[in-house]
């Protein structure tokens, strides 16, 4: 992909950015795999309301004459008034363009759509061997909260559950 990668902008995922999202997920193996249909709960366009939001977040290249999605992020957040626990539920990066900070900032997005909504709690499972997005996500503040042996299947891979306080996040300095 011809793209500029310094220059990108974030906006909520809609039903027109689904082939690029989906080509994207294509690309990134250890992404969940999901089918079209699954991606429809996290557009703008859906309707949700308490106890269960959704968001996504489409990191878009502003480099070319038109804007092109380059990566997403998916989060849900379930506020059951004990943990109000937010859970990032998908994210990839178009590998040309990995490595100029889009994911960190598509988290962070997720992040602040968290707090904002009364999110105490982030979580995520991630494939134990996969060390960019560890360490992207420890980078961010997220420590090994757990593992489940076998979790994953096609290859077989164990996960790891990482987390963190969503406040602890929202007090770092450098979060905006
Ligand atoms: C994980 C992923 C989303 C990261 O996206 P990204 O835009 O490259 O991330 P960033 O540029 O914000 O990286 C932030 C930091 O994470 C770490 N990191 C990211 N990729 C890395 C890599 N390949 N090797 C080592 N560290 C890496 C680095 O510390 C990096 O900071 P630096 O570039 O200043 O050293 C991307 O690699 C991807 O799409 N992977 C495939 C799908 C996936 O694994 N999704 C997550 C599981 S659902």
């Amino acid at each position: 992909m011809n793209l500029s990668p310094a220059i990108f902008g974030l906006r909520p995922l809609q039903a027109v950015d689904l082939d690029a999202v989906l080509a994207i997920a294509a690309a990134s193996p250890e992404a969940p795999r999901w089918k079209p249909s699954d991606y429809a709960p996290y557009f703008a366009s859906a309707t949700a309301s308490p106890p269960l939001l959704r968001i996504a977040m489409a990191a878009i290249s502003m480099g070319g004459p038109e804007e092109k999605v380059v990566g997403f992020a998916a989060g849900s957040l379930l506020l059951d008034g004990q943990q109000n626990l937010c859970q990032l539920d998908s994210m990839a990066v178009h590998p040309d363009l990995r490595r100029h900070g889009v994911g960190t900032a598509l988290l962070r997005a997720i992040l602040a759509w968290a707090a904002q909504n009364g999110a105490d709690h982030l979580s995520l499972e991630v494939r134990a061997g996969n060390t960019s997005a560890i360490r992207l996500y420890e980078r961010l503040g997220l420590r090994p909260e757990g593992h489940r042996p076998r979790y994953y299947a096609d290859p077989e891979e164990d996960a790891l559950i990482l987390g963190m306080p969503v406040t602890q996040v929202c007090n770092q300095a450098d979060f905006h």
